[in-house]
This record gives structure tokens, C-alpha cells and sequence, in this order.
């Protein structure tokens, strides 16, 4: 090893690790991250100078860098996602599994001197607060630095994290990252290193992460999915606490009261812009207001008090471009105009990027997310896209103007309300109200969601995805539902629960329903509902609001076409309800009766 700077921790079993990682992966030198401002800034600067980050217009774009990725190394790839429990069944169904000792066998071999030529990054992080109860620490070695500039924004990194290590002894969780492109002496790099072969695996028992061969978001920064998801619902399983893929925002009321709302919607469903919500005029007027908490992950505990409170783990949104705009989402907009590290968006003539969607106009000229012209005639005459439809943003949560005052509160924020979403043409009205909790989770285990960008797979295909998890669960996804239905037992206040379908569309394929700031109405009639007892009329699914239960000021919508947009339709639900047959029989046999239950009951109210 040519060089190593000087080691921030004097925690043995640590630096006893690093030692032994760096023995295999044999990278050309380690850093240990501290952190800084300074440090990041070098780090840019280097993949500047290596191709991989573009400086953008300064006086624009202040503080923030262009990233183009290799073509085959987009998104999260979930078929090369394993959960390797010690059994099978743990892992469950839904989870690819492999057994841990063979996979610790592939992954030494992949691991083998893959650092060579590169640098290995000591990347100490806390998800949460570094002064909260709730937070946990890990240590991601990882050869990309492009993955170390993003955790900073993302995670909270660095020297304090050290120090928490060596202070507290608290148990870490140990993440190894590379992308799987050693270089020989004197190669040069490409701007993106990746490999073909792509291994995202986790050992829960041990709590471990091995990610291999992709630079790309959710692969490579560990904290995100692979951690606060997959690893932490196991431990939250085994804790009494929940690790879920939802969005937490507080819903301020005219009387200054604030209702705190968790959300799980699928993956590139819309949950950053519903978290950065502005309410329609006529009830900002009022004094409503949103206010943002997180926008895709939210750990969530009982207090002493029984009452459940969350956490966001993250301190950054890694936002998808495509869609945000002015019009859709200006508080992302804002959140992102400094400091910000754009992945896979398209560069303009003047030093700036874009995306579809992010104005109404297009730039005359552009080099798209692959490096190539681009202009508005050949989007039209060819269909090219200017940025990838999974091209992101890294943002520091704190530039967001509606980011909640409470957002980094140690003990979290109260939860009032539990939502559920997808994205559905057909068949899932605006929204309605489960019965209960036990009715609330099913509904959440049988949520549906037409695929999208953010995943390898089939877009537009509607595919069962609990509670938004499918990808993210860290273990067998029967015994996650028995997790929920347990956690309500210890709540002395329970969430009221809800689903939202903000797609739904008519018999001419057109969006029935405008969304962004007018779902506003539809977030009021639940603070209505967990609040004052707010009115609403019992159906075969649950309650929904009658026309007369919301608020239409400032919205011209018809009666006739509200009821469209709730009907119930009998035979859409009969194909649904076989469409929760299938999951729950690849789940039998660890499904809790509780759910068998509701799920005739539901058929018995049809
Ligand atoms: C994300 C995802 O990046 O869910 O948040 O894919
Ligand atoms: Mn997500």
C-alpha cells in the first residue's frame, strides 16, 4: 500500500476491520473521511479532474457538480439484491436469498484485490441525529469517492461519528463497497467505474452490507436502502421499532396545531412532492401550511408515553429530476438550487442542467445524461430522452424552505396518521380510511403500484408492493406484517390509516384528479378525520369522504366527477381482491390470521 492517512478512531475492533478489508480489497491507499468541508471540496476537485464530475455555472448553480454514469449502471438493480439470513424462510418469498456462507464465498472472490489502484474511503455515518436515541451508526469502506461527496450530504458523516464510535462503543454496522474496477499500474480510469456484475447483499444477523460492482444510488450509498431499510427493519423487528420506505411531513392547521403525517408510497410515486407539498391559495390564506420532515424513509418507536414517533435517518434528499419543476415542486426546486450533486441530468449550453419537466420550454440545445446533442427535435422525432428518467438529485435536506423546525428533533415527531399510495389507473379511489389497524394493514400489505424508472423491470405493470417494501424488507415479508399488527398492542394512541391514489384516470386515459397542491384537500379531510372526528360514509373498503366532507374553494370540481373518482367499482375490486390471493399465497405460510380475516370480511362486505 502506497500510502494511509492517519486513523480518526482508536476503536480496535475498527481499525482491526479496516485492516483486515483493505488485506483483501488491496487498494492503493485508505482515507480515512473526516468530513469536512475542505475534504469535500478536494474530493470534487479530483473527479473533476478525472471526468467524472462536470463543474456547473457557479454564478447558477452554485457549489454543485454534473455526474454521468456508465449506461448500464442506472438504478437500483433488484435481482441482484440478496438477503442472505441464515435460513431460507427468514429471508422469505419476496427476497432473493442465497446461503450466507457460499455468498461470503462469491463475495471474497468478487472483493479479492478489486480496490487495486484506488483508494479505499473510511466513511463513518450516523442515520438519524447524532444525538438521538433512535439514530445508528455504520462505516461504509467504499473506492468510490463519488459515493463519499453523496453520503455527506445524505448522512451525517465524519469526525463526530468517530467520535460517537469511541465514546460509546456503540455497535456499527460494517458496510464494504466497490465497484468492482481494479486498476492495473498505470491504466487510466474511466469516468464511471462499474462492473457488469452487480452483487447488493445483507447479512442480517450480522448486520452486514457487501455491495458490488455499481456506483449508482441506492447501491452505493449503503446508508439508504441497504441500511436504514433492509438492515434496519430487521433490527426494528427484533427492537419493537419500525424501519419504513415512507415520507414523514406535518400538516400545520389554522390554529397553529401540527399533524404529522407518515406516508409510503412506492418508489417514484410522488413522495417528494407530496412531503414538500405548498397548499392550494385559498388555504394557505387560511394559515394552512406543510411542513417537511423527510421524504422517503422514516424510523418510527413508541415513547414511553405509548404514542408512536419517527425520525427521518437521512439528511438529504436523493430526489428524482425528471417531473420536478416550478410548477410541480418549488420547494425541491429551492432545496436543489445549491450545493447539489446532479446524477444523469442533461448539461446546457450555459454551464446549467435539465431535465424534462423541469420547465415548460426546453433549451434550444443540450448534451443529454449519455454525453450526446441533444435538442427538442430529436426528443420528438426519436423519442431521446435529455436526462434518464432515474436521473437524481443530491440535496441538502436543510436548503428545503418548508423543511420542518422539528426535523432533526432527537425523539422525533409525533405520528397522527399512516398513508398508503400507489400508482393506479383504475380500480383505487382518491381516498378512503381503513376501519381500524388490523383492516389499515391489510390494506397496506395488498397495496398495488404500476412499476416505474427507479427499478430495473417492466414500467407501467402493476406489481404487489407492501407497504411500498417489497424491495426493501430485510427479511420474510409475512413476518413483517405479524410485526405490524404487533406494534399496535404497546400503542396507547393508534394512527389512523389511510390510502391515496393520486393517478387514477378515465375512460379517456386522463389524470381524473389535478394532484400536487390540490391534494391538499385530501391531507385536510384527514386531518379532519384523526383531528375532529371529521364526516365521512362507510363502504365495502372503508370510509371515504362524501363530496360535501372536503374542501373545494379555490377548485372547480364537479360532484359528478368527484363520485367518479371514488366509485367503488365491484368488479375492478373482485379482480383486486384475487390480486391479494396471489401475494398471500406465496406468503402463506408465515401470513398472520389476522390478515386471512380481513381479507374475508372484505369479501363479505362486497
Ligand atoms: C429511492 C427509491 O431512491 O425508492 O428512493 O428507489
Ligand atoms: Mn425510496
Amino acid at each position: 500500500m502506497k500510502s494511509t492517512s492517519k486513523p480518526l478512531s482508536k476503536n480496535p475492533h475498527l481499525i482491526q476491520w479496516v485492516k483486515k478489508m483493505a488485506a483483501l480489497c488491496q487498494p492503493e491507499s485508505i482515507h480515512w473521511i473526516d468530513g469536512s468541508q475542505k475534504e469535500y471540496d478536494a474530493l470534487c476537485a479530483q473527479m473533476v479532474k478525472g471526468g467524472t464530475f462536470i463543474k456547473l455555472n457557479q454564478k447558477k448553480w452554485p457549489g454543485s457538480y454534473l455526474a454521468r454514469s456508465d449506461a448500464g449502471d442506472v438504478a437500483r438493480v433488484e435481482d441482484r439484491t440478496f438477503i442472505c439470513s441464515h435460513s431460507k424462510e427468514a429471508a422469505g418469498p419476496t427476497n432473493n436469498w442465497v446461503n450466507p456462507y457460499e455468498m461470503k464465498k462469491t463475495l471474497r472472490g468478487l472483493f479479492n484485490g478489486c480496490m487495486r489502484g484506488r483508494t479505499m474511503y473510511v466513511l463513518p455515518f450516523s442515520m438519524g441525529p447524532l444525538d438521538s436515541p433512535m439514530a445508528q451508526i455504520g462505516v461504509q469502506l467504499t473506492d468510490s469517492p463519488y459515493a463519499v461527496v453523496n453520503m455527506r450530504i445524505m448522512a451525517r458523516i465524519g469526525k463526530p461519528v468517530f467520535e460517537l464510535i469511541d465514546k460509546d462503543n456503540k455497535r456499527v454496522v460494517p458496510c464494504l463497497h466497490s465497484v468492482g474496477a481494479p486498476l492495473k499500474k498505470g491504466q487510466k480510469d474511466v469516468p464511471w467505474p462499474c462492473n457488469k456484475e452487480k452483487y447488493i447483499v445483507h447479512f442480517p444477523e450480522t448486520r452486514e452490507i457487501w455491495s458490488y460492482g455499481s456506483g449508482y444510488g441506492g447501491n452505493a450509498l449503503l446508508g439508504k436502502k441497504c441500511f436504514a431499510l433492509r438492515i434496519a427493519s430487521a433490527m426494528a423487528r427484533d427492537e419493537g421499532w419500525m424501519a419504513e420506505h415512507m415520507l414523514i411531513l406535518g400538516v400545520e392547521d389554522p390554529q397553529g396545531r401540527k399533524t404529522y403525517v407518515a406516508a409510503a408510497f412506492p418508489s417514484a410515486c410522488g413522495k417528494t412532492n407530496f412531503a414538500m407539498m405548498i397548499p392550494p391559495k385559498s388555504f394557505a390564506q387560511k394559515g394552512w401550511k406543510v411542513w417537511t420532515v423527510g421524504d422517503d424513509i422514516a424510523w418510527i418507536k413508541p415513547d414511553a408515553n405509548g404514542r408512536l414517533r419517527a425520525i427521518n435517518p437521512e439528511a438529504g434528499f436523493f430526489g428524482v429530476a425528471p417531473g420536478t419543476g416550478n410548477n410541480t415542486n418549488p420547494n425541491a426546486m429551492a432545496s436543489l438550487a445549491k450545493n447539489t450533486i446532479f446524477t444523469n441530468v442533461a448539461l446546457t449550453d450555459d454551464g446549467g442542467v435539465w431535465w424534462e419537466g423541469m420547465t415548460d420550454t426546453p433549451p434550444a440545445h443540450a448534451i443529454d445524461w449519455q454525453g450526446n446533442d441533444w435538442t427538442p427535435a430529436l426528443a420528438k422525432e426519436k423519442g431521446v430522452k435529455a436526462a434518464h428518467p432515474n436521473s437524481r438529485f443530491t440535496a441538502p435536506a436543510k436548503q428545503c424552505p418548508t423543511i420542518d423546525p422539528d426535523w432533526e428533533s432527537p425523539e422525533g415527531v409525533p405520528i397522527h396518521a399512516i398513508v398508503f399510495g400507489g400508482r393506479r389507473a383504475t380500480t383505487m379511489p382518491l381516498v378512503y380510511q381503513a376501519f381500524n389497524w388490523s383492516s389499515g394493514v391489510y390494506v397496506g400489505a395488498t397495496m398495488g403500484s404500476e412499476m416505474t424508472a427507479a427499478a430495473a423491470g417492466t414500467i407501467g405493470k402493476v406489481r404487489r408492493d407492501p407497504m411500498a417494501m417489497l424491495p426493501f424488507c430485510g427479511y420474510n415479508m409475512g413476518d413483517y406484517f405479524r410485526h405490524w399488527i404487533n406494534m399496535q398492542r404497546n400503542l396507547s394512541e393508534t394512527p389512523r390509516i389511510f390510502h391515496v391514489n393520486w393517478f387514477r384516470k378515465d375512460k379517456d386515459g386522463k389524470f381524473m384528479w389535478p394532484g400536487f397542491s390540490e391534494n391538499m384537500r385530501v391531507l385536510k379531510w384527514i386531518v379532519d378525520r384523526v383531528r375532529a372526528g371529521g364526516r365521512a360514509k362507510e363502504t365495502p373498503i372503508g370510509w371515504m369522504p362524501r363530496y360535501q366532507d372536503m374542501e373545494w374553494e379555490g377548485l372547480d370540481f364537479p360532484k359528478e366527477k368527484f363520485e367518479e373518482l371514488q366509485t367503488f367499482d365491484r368488479a375492478a375490486w373482485r379482480a383486486e381482491v384475487l390480486g391479494h390471493e396471489e401475494l398471500f399465497l406465496d406468503l402463506h405460510a408465515h401470513l398472520p390470521k389476522e390478515l386471512m380475516f380481513e381479507r374475508e370480511l372484505l369479501i363479505c362486505r362486497m
